[in-house]
């Protein structure tokens, strides 16, 4: 009989070798014809699996409500500095992608992580919260250094309002709202973050979609799929302002001296 080769590389989640390509056994011409979205795609090629509606099209709202942030966050800063020394596309992008991590855009995974434990363990919010700092961790999710309790994250604001719309259970966003109410009596900067928000968001999805087995959805989390949606919106904000930059033809970034304290 046949003789399989051994190969190096295994993939499941797309395949270029037919008459045209496929993402998880679906042909490009159903997604063009169905007129599937983005949404989709992800879908497809980061869960292997069409997923209702609703689901695509909050995935498709993280995306648009992440895209960008303004000029002055870390990750803009960056790729604003990069261009303006010359650099081309990718190097602008990815040096604005290195600042995504636990402070910065990057603390979606363990939002999803810690609020999950919490949750499944019926810790009341004082509890979980007190035990975080015992610990000496920031809760992942849950902070601004701009946003308020009277200032609320209007991104925040808009994914609840979908879900609570959508979804049929929200349940860990609103353990995350109970737990956001504690935090805030503490200090008025410590709100649910855009982070926070996905998060626990996507603990829903997954839960309440009935698409994904308990097994799935605890691979999902600890494997950390969840800041890829941040760090592939992100990606749109930071290629324009490369852009930008490169229009307005602004000169070789060099910080003012009186905007630093040299001191011994
Ligand atoms: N949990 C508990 N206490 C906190 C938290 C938190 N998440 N954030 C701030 N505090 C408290 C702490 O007591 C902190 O003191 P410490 O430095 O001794 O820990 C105090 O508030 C003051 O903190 P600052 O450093 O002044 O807060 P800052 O404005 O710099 O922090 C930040 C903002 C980085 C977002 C912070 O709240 C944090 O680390 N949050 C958790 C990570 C996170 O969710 N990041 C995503 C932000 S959203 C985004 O980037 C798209
Ligand atoms: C962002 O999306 O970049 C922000 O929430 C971070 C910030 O400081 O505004």
């Amino acid at each position: 009989g046949k003789v399989r080769a051994p190969t190096h590389i295994i993939s499941t989640i797309s395949d270029d070798r037919g008459e045209e390509p496929c993402y998880a056994g679906v042909p490009m011409s159903t997604i063009v014809e169905k007129g599937m979205g983005v949404g989709d795609v992800i879908s497809l090629l980061w869960f292997k699996r069409s997923l209702p509606r609703y689901c695509t099209q909050f995935i498709e709202i993280c995306i648009m409500l992440c895209a960008d942030h303004g000029p002055c966050v870390s990750g803009a800063h960056n790729t604003i500095v990069t261009a303006r020394a010359g650099k081309d596309l990718v190097s602008s992008l990815v040096s604005g992608l290195l600042t995504i991590g636990p402070r910065f855009g990057g603390a979606v995974d363990d939002a999803a992580r810690y609020f999950k434990d919490a949750y499944d363990r019926k810790l009341s919010p004082y509890e979980f919260v007190e035990s975080m700092k015992k610990k000496g961790i920031r809760v992942p999710g849950i902070g601004h250094r701009i946003k308020r309790g009277d200032n609320r994250d209007k991104r925040v604001e808009l994914l609840q309002l979908f879900a609570r719309t959508h979804f049929p259970s929200t349940k860990y966003m609103e353990y995350a709202v109970e737990v956001e109410t504690y935090t805030l009596s503490k200090a008025n900067n410590l709100v649910m973050n855009v982070d926070g928000a996905i998060g626990t968001l996507f603990l829903d999805l997954l839960a309440g979609s009935g698409m994904f087995t308990k097994q799935e959805i605890d691979e999902i989390v600890n494997i950390g799929y969840l800041n890829g949606l941040f760090v592939l919106a992100r990606s749109i904000g930071l290629i324009g302002h490369t852009f930008d930059q490169k229009r307005l033809k602004q000169p070789l970034y060099r910080h003012p001296w009186e905007d630093v304290l040299y001191t011994k």
